[in-house]
């Protein structure tokens, strides 16, 4: 598939109707989420044929992209169910088969290196300090091959340093810093939209 037909379908998909603030609700848009799974695949093969899980994954747009992209089974898990039943409306819509797990990353009690590669676009942590390491500490156990992670450019020291010293990654590599739309969706947000760098990641986790 073309980049400009996957962001293409990327931009019919339903997002959040009722965004939840403590949850960090906010959809990646479709040229990021494109251009995310693209280069995953395209720069690193790490989408077709792969067994690809997309933590809080919302209304699904970054395991919906894997599975367009080939992926061979596609977990989406998120703690919200209505997010979920988005997510699967999305994919009836978009005629790929995803399973969708409702569970609070932090419980997911998963062992071993279960999936291939993780994607996500994480809570930054702005309402609940630590939710984005949460996150990544949980990824980078459950997946062999390779871990795809928006996060805060502000906080590039620390995701590296805990990454790598405290999470057991062989490696942090930023592949490209992001201007990153956060539409208006919330009060608190008083410009129109809220334009903010954020680093896209992958992490290599140990082998075990
Ligand atoms: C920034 S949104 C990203 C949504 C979607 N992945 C996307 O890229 O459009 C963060 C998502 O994480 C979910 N979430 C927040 N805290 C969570 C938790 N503790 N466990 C599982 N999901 C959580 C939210 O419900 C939300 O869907």
């Amino acid at each position: 598939m073309k980049l400009k037909q996957l962001e293409a379908l990327l931009g019919n998909l339903q997002q959040f109707s009722n965004p939840k603030v403590e949850l960090e609700q906010y959809p990646t848009g479709p040229h990021i989420a494109s251009r995310m799974l693209f280069t995953a695949e395209n720069s690193f093969g790490d989408v077709s044929g792969k067994v690809v899980a997309d933590f809080g994954c919302g209304c699904g747009t970054l395991g919906l992209a894997s599975a367009l992209l080939d992926a061979q089974h596609v977990i989406g898990v998120d703690v919200d169910p209505e997010s979920l039943e988005i997510a699967s409306e999305n994919a009836e819509d978009l005629e790929v088969d995803i399973d969708l797990l409702q569970c609070d990353i932090k419980n997911l009690g998963w062992t071993g290196q279960i999936v291939d590669t993780v994607v996500m676009n994480p809570p930054f942590g702005t309402r609940r300090k630590g939710a984005d390491m949460d996150f990544l500490f949980v990824a980078l156990q459950v997946a062999s091959q390779a871990v795809y992670s928006l996060h805060k450019t502000t906080t590039r020291e620390h995701i590296k340093r805990s990454a790598l010293r405290d999470f057991g990654a062989c490696s942090a590599e930023v592949i490209c810093e992001l201007r990153y739309d956060l539409p208006q969706l919330y009060k608190f947000h008083k410009k129109k939209e809220v334009d903010i760098a954020v680093d896209l990641w992958r992490f290599v986790p140990r082998t075990n």
